[in-house]
């Protein structure tokens, strides 16, 4: 059916606001957050950088990344009423679901840190250091593990593994780990940093923003396309069913999740690096049956479908190489973009206008009202 005239359909195209935090040129496959490459960033700096860039709009000097580090090491603990507010959740619940339940909870903890504006930067630091104790608080209970220590030496990366895993990561799942956090940090107005900002445009607080966000990364066409990649991993099995179920998939109209992007028209240059650290880990781990799957997968799916991978393609391989159970991907994913929402948010409340479209009403008018009694 032809579209209505004057709709954009999902916004496709419309450009909402003025941004300096991150451009995408999706014709050459470029990703720049504050004016720096992604690939100069995933291979030279860290999380922790990456965050301070998109806060403040430049990279720390030594002194203040040293700062930047103390104040997530000294912020990462939990209240204890949300401890037992976690503890208190099913056990069979999606951690997305607890992750939005808990930020949602961890406001009414610290209604100084919940204003809207400029002083929301401590809220911004204080969400990206807990988010990790989040998701670590969930699992390790699942698991029957004690509470996490909140170990303040170690960089996001290290305690997102440390404290999920209960073990200390070598220096090579360390940097994986960074780089995975440093390429999911931002991408300029998809859909959960969209939310963010709608919900910032209201003036509500960062907390409420977080909460949206984290709701709208759930969904398998945004941040949950990484878990359903390593389901269709597990269904495909071995390299020679790859064709066959692809194939299937295809011919039934369904959708390969981690291929094809809104702005991409050429590769994610994320899933570029991701493809390249699933090799280097599983070879370190002396198992690449997961990146051998996925390099058939994008022969037949560009080959059928001239589609190019996005950024969840190669990332739960990665994940699941370093011990990451599927359903902990996507809210790895929200653990390192939180700090590109928070940053939206922030720049949101600079330059605040109510976020507020219009629809074209295809309905009915003037039907003439029907006492309850005489309707059918
Ligand atoms: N598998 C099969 N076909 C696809 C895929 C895919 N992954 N992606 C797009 N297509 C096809 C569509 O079926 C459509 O074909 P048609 O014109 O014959 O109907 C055409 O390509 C255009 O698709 P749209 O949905 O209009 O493209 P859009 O820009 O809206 O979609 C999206 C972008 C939602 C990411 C889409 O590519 C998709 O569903 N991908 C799979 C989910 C995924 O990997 N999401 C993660 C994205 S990255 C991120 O959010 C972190």
């Amino acid at each position: 059916m032809a579209e209505p005239q004057g709709v954009q359909r999902g916004l496709q195209d419309v450009v909402a606001l003025e941004s300096r935090i991150c451009f995408i040129d999706g014709r050459q496959g470029r990703l720049i957050y504050q004016g720096y490459d992604i690939r100069d960033l995933a291979a030279r700096s860290t999380f922790e950088e990456v965050a301070y860039l998109l806060w403040y709009g430049r990279l720390p000097n030594a002194t203040q990344l040293e700062e930047l580090k103390g104040r997530f090491g000294t912020v990462r603990a939990l209240p204890p009423p949300l401890v037992d507010q976690i503890d208190r959740m099913p056990i069979e619940a999606h951690p997305m679901d607890i992750l939005r339940t808990a930020v949602s909870a961890l406001a009414g903890f610290e209604p100084e840190e919940t204003r809207p504006g400029a002083s929301s930067i401590g809220g911004a630091q204080r969400l990206t250091a807990v988010l990790p104790s989040i998701l670590a608080q969930f699992h390790r209970r699942r698991k029957g593990l004690p509470l996490v220590r909140a170990r303040p030496e170690l960089s996001q990366a290290a305690y997102l593994l440390y404290a999920v895993l209960d073990r200390e990561p070598t220096e090579l799942e360390t940097r994986a780990m960074d780089v995975a956090l440093i390429l999911h940090a931002d991408h300029e107005l998809n859909a959960s940093t969209f939310a963010a900002r709608v919900t910032a445009s209201t003036l509500s607080d960062l907390y409420s923003a977080v909460t949206s966000a984290v709701g709208t990364l759930k969904g398998p066409l945004h941040g949950g396309a990484n878990e359903r990649v390593m389901e269709l991993l597990d269904e495909i099995g071995t390299p020679e069913r790859v064709e066959e179920i692809v194939h299937g998939k295809l011919s039934r109209h369904e959708r390969i999740m981690g291929f094809g992007h809104r702005v991409y028209k050429v590769e994610d240059p994320r899933a570029t690096i991701l493809r390249e650290w699933s090799r280097k880990v599983g070879e370190n781990k002396g198992d690449l049956h997961y990146y051998e799957l996925l390099r058939r997968v994008e022969e037949v799916v560009h080959r059928e479908k001239g589609l190019y991978p996005n950024v969840d393609l190669y990332s739960g391989s990665v994940y699941s190489l370093l011990g990451f159970p599927a359903d902990l991907f996507t809210p790895i994913f929200a653990a390192s973009r939180v700090a590109g929402w928070t940053a939206h948010v922030l720049e949101e409340y600079q330059d605040l206008r109510l976020i507020r479209p219009t629809a074209k009403y295809v309905g009915a008018v003037d039907l003439p009202y029907v006492p309850i009694g005489q309707r059918s």
